[in-house]
């Protein structure tokens, strides 16, 4: 399981730094953070980043895949503004060799499609399925069922996104979730945990103790 950074900001970047493979933006995100993304991509180094073509999903895409020294993922969603479908241009951007990360898919359904158009990651939005009342801890169980078993040329792996919760993380875990793309505030909750802060300091204090004579 690798974890990827849900944020556009340096300061978490940097700070996640050695548990982070990779990292995931949008334009909200982007918004949100007031971010350059090319800044950004410049301290995320050889780890992926991906970032969402909007409009001319093509045009976006091959300007994005320009950046140097980088690893740039495009984000297509399925679906596009009119409720049409971006098969097409995902199955034509992988063959340039640009990778794709086919967003905000909702169901199963759509993450078959989305790695038969040879996308390389699909991102399913846990919760927003849970918004709707949808269970996304077996929805993530199937799809992972599902591409573990497929013979897929670009290797599509499942990143579950829209994480609200530690329990969110857990349960995607438990079911072995490919990728999780976590935002700054759920992985400091991951991190705390106000009794192992007590023991660090009751450790600290009989150090103090037994140097002190
Ligand atoms: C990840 O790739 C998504 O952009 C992100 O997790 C969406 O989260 P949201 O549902 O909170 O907007």
């Amino acid at each position: 399981m690798k974890i990827f950074l849900d944020s556009s900001k340096i300061s978490e970047a940097t700070r996640w730094m050695p548990v982070i493979a990779g990292a995931t933006t949008n334009p909200s995100i982007l918004l949100k953070d007031g971010s350059n993304i090319y800044e950004f991509v410049k301290v995320m180094g050889v780890l992926p980043v991906s970032i969402e073509a909007c409009g001319d999903f093509v045009t976006d895409a091959r300007e994005y895949s320009k950046i140097k020294n980088a690893s740039i993922v495009i984000k297509v969603p399925l679906l596009n503004t009119e409720g049409g479908d971006n098969l097409h241009i995902i199955e034509e951007l992988t063959k340039e060799g640009i990778a794709i990360n086919c967003t905000a898919l909702m169901s199963m359904a759509q993450v078959i499609l989305a790695t038969k158009a040879s996308a390389r990651y699909v991102s399913l939005f846990a919760g927003r399925v849970e918004d709707e009342g949808g269970n996304s801890t077996d929805m993530i169980a199937d799809c992972v069922d599902f591409l573990n078993n497929e013979d897929i040329d670009v290797g599509t792996e499942l990143i579950v996104g829209s994480i609200r919760t530690v329990g969110n993380v857990l349960d995607a875990v438990r079911v072995g979730a490919h990728i999780i793309t976590i935002p700054p505030p759920i992985l400091k909750k991951m991190l705390l945990h106000r009794y192992s802060l007590e023991t660090v300091r009751q450790f600290e204090d009989a150090h103090n103790k037994l140097i002190g004579g």
